[in-house]
């Protein structure tokens, strides 16, 4: 499987890149970028270890990869300031967003290419690749709460000592403002959350206040987000390559799941070969369901105008 990192001289691009190459799944990792010293250089990095990874192709160059992908990963954007909210990006990177659609169309895809949008404002940007490419909805992933869900996960295990591996929590919803924890489905190596050594339910805000926080605390701290969003992007891109059927809270445009429409966001998500092959509405409290409803109509209100904005551009 060949996978095209578009906006691969970046942290998340080099990164996923990195990612892929330690996973070794994957059979081909092509990096592409405007700027073709610092995409040159990425990949020579990545190349100069490759005796010690496996049989992969690595290469740089531009949308002269895309025909020959089966994953076109998409994480080029400007990054949020950190005061700035994921939707305050939306004007900044949509024009540069629908520009590398342009690219993409121009050149032309396979049409069982699964088109993977990282970029931000993440869901509003997998509606838009969803409307743009002429491939089926089912085929254009956004990584939405992936990565939410992995910080989410982490630091619950670091708060209490418990092996990372062995937590199961979710983030459904927005990547952004209005994401949902799910706690009503949180476990510790099968144990309820609530019954595992040391938990006090004080835990619980002040953890999911630091997930939904994580974003804008690691750009504050470091520039941006590279190691944890690359091994996000990896378990989607992996899940594709192999046809895991493993379930994540990628983002994709809803037809109906929780009785949301039109609009991507991330639910749980059955991910294989052909992207998404089902969505659950898996039991979730009231208030969760009402969290889940509250980001739909944040994400609608806000794709409208962009589209309306965007227009047939
Ligand atoms: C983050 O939350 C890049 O949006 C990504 O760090």
């Amino acid at each position: 499987m060949k996978v095209s990192i578009i906006g691969g001289a970046g942290l998340v691009g080099s990164c996923t890149a990195f990612a892929l190459q330690t996973g070794k799944v994957v059979r081909e990792i092509a990096l592409l970028d405007v700027n073709a010293d610092a995409v040159g250089g990425q990949a020579l990095d990545l190349l100069h270890g490759a005796t010690l990874m496996a049989d992969q192709k690595i290469s740089a160059g531009g949308y002269e990869h895309i025909p020959s992908s089966d994953v076109i990963c998409i994480t080029a954007g400007l990054r949020r300031k950190p005061d700035e909210s994921r939707l305050d990006l939306i004007n900044r990177n949509t024009d540069l967003f629908v520009g590398i659609l342009g690219e993409i169309q121009k050149v032309g895809y396979k049409p069982d290419a699964v088109v993977v949008v990282v970029s931000n404002p993440v869901d509003i940007l997998t509606y838009v690749a969803a409307q743009r490419l002429k491939l089926p909805p089912s085929q254009v992933l956004g990584l939405g709460t992936v990565l939410d869900t992995i910080r989410f996960r982490s630091l619950i295990a670091d708060k209490l000592d418990a092996a990372p591996t062995q937590v199961s929590a979710l983030i459904l919803g927005e990547h952004g403002d209005s994401m949902v924890p799910i706690w009503s489905s949180a476990t510790v190596g099968g144990l309820p959350l609530e019954k595992y050594p040391g938990w006090q339910p004080r835990l619980a805000d002040e953890l999911f206040t630091r997930t939904k926080g994580s974003g804008a605390e690691v750009i504050k701290k470091k520039g941006g987000a590279g190691f944890a969003v690359g091994l996000a992007i990896q378990e989607v891109i992996e899940a594709v390559a192999l046809d895991r059927r493993c379930v994540l809270p990628v983002s994709s445009v809803q037809s109906g799941c929780y009785g949301i429409r039109d609009i991507a966001i991330s639910v749980p998500t059955t991910v294989g070969r052909k992207g998404r092959l089902a969505t659950h509405e898996i039991e979730l409290w009231p208030k969760e369901v009402q969290g889940l409803k509250r980001s739909a109509q944040a994400l609608k209100e806000t794709q409208d105008v962009v589209m309306a904005r965007i227009g047939g551009r």
